[in-house]
């Protein structure tokens, strides 16, 4: 039997969204995107080669290994395929995969899911891919955001003109600069429309060729503020883009509404805690939860205060962190009743 092969991979918040598709079944974006490597809210993935027979995909839930199911077994297995076309093998897989994100906190976790199912299937095979050629193959399973997921601190994800090979690339690191992002959770139910129909919805938006005109300045920006650290600049930004992208969302066709009325009511949480004399600055990826980012010395009372606000259920407290790892324990051996 061969080795098992496990890796931890995180999810990411973006600071520039990606939204809207050249391509959607290849995930070529029609813009941009830079985000922040989260650390605690991660995938655990382990892989091992089958002697024979066909992939067997598996669900960690407390302690115990399922057989997947449905839309989430099917995209896994179509991504183990697209691997093997892309790296040229044949190998078969056994893969049990789970999340660390609180039960049911209606996070997205595809990026950190491909992203750790990338890593973990390449080092099985003995693969020592560099991250860039990592993150065009996570790309391929259909969640662009993964393509960022496979590397640490902050990174960008280059739009490209065509299906050709392009990853993203890191900006800098979590060390450089770490940030910490607040989660209000205001809705644990999954959203009603995917990311996937928001990109394809994305264009008939009166805004959206609008929005990809004002990008290049705000990237630019996002850049800078990285680069000096500087969180007032880097927030104003983040903000005017979180507001668009869900203007766009709203102003497609058919419209998509992912805000609760919670949503608003931590925006304006964090808006007080600015006047305040606290730092902080809010995104909301294609859902009604709110990311707060800030400094660390600014955590704690930034998190009593989105506690105090009507609508949240439960906080999820992160930073930036440094990338996929891999660990020595196994889901398989941890799982109870799966040899
Ligand atoms: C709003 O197509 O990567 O999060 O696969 O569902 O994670 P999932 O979505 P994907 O689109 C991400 C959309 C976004 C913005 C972003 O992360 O850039």
């Amino acid at each position: 039997m061969s080795e098992t092969v496990t890796v931890q991979a995180p999810a990411n918040i973006a600071v520039i969204k990606y939204w809207g598709a050249r391509d959607l079944q290849h995930a070529v974006p029609a813009n941009p995107s830079i985000s922040m490597t989260l650390s605690s809210c991660v995938s655990t993935t382990s892989v091992r080669i089958r002697d024979a027979g066909a992939d067997e995909i598996l669900l960690g839930d407390g302690g115990v290994l399922r057989p997947a199911e449905g839309s989430f077994r099917d995209r896994i297995a179509a991504h183990l395929q697209t691997l093997r076309d892309c790296l040229g093998r044949h190998e078969r897989f056994v893969v049990a995969t789970r999340n660390s994100f609180p039960a049911a906190a209606g996070m997205a976790s595809s990026a950190s899911g491909f992203a750790a199912l990338t890593v973990a299937v390449s080092e099985a095979l003995g693969l020592r891919l560099d991250t860039e050629r990592l993150s065009e193959l996570a790309r391929l399973s259909g969640s662009g955001s993964a393509a960022r997921s496979v590397m640490g601190g902050w990174v960008e994800w280059p739009a490209a003109s065509s299906g050709e090979r392009f990853a993203a690339m890191q900006l800098a690191s979590a060390e450089h600069w770490t940030l910490c992002d607040v989660i209000a959770i205001v809705q644990q139910a999954p959203k009603d429309v995917s990311s996937l129909d928001g990109h394809r919805r994305a264009a008939t938006s009166p805004h959206f060729e609008r929005r990809l005109t004002v990008l290049p300045a705000r990237l630019a920006g996002v850049r800078q503020a990285i680069a000096h650290r500087d969180l007032a600049a880097l927030g104003e930004i983040l903000e005017q883009d979180a507001i668009e992208l869900h203007l766009v969302a709203m102003s497609s066709r058919p419209p998509i509404y992912y805000w609760a009325p919670a949503t608003l009511a931590v925006m304006q949480t964090v808006r007080n805690l600015r006047v305040a004399g606290r730092p902080a600055f809010y995104t909301m990826d294609a859902g009604a939860n709110v990311h707060v980012l800030c400094a660390p010395a600014d955590e704690d009372a930034v998190a009593q205060a989105l506690l105090a606000t009507p609508g949240v259920v439960e906080l999820v407290r992160d930073r930036t962190g440094s990338g996929p790892r891999r660990l020595e324990t196994s889901l398989f051996d941890e799982a109870i009743g799966h040899g």
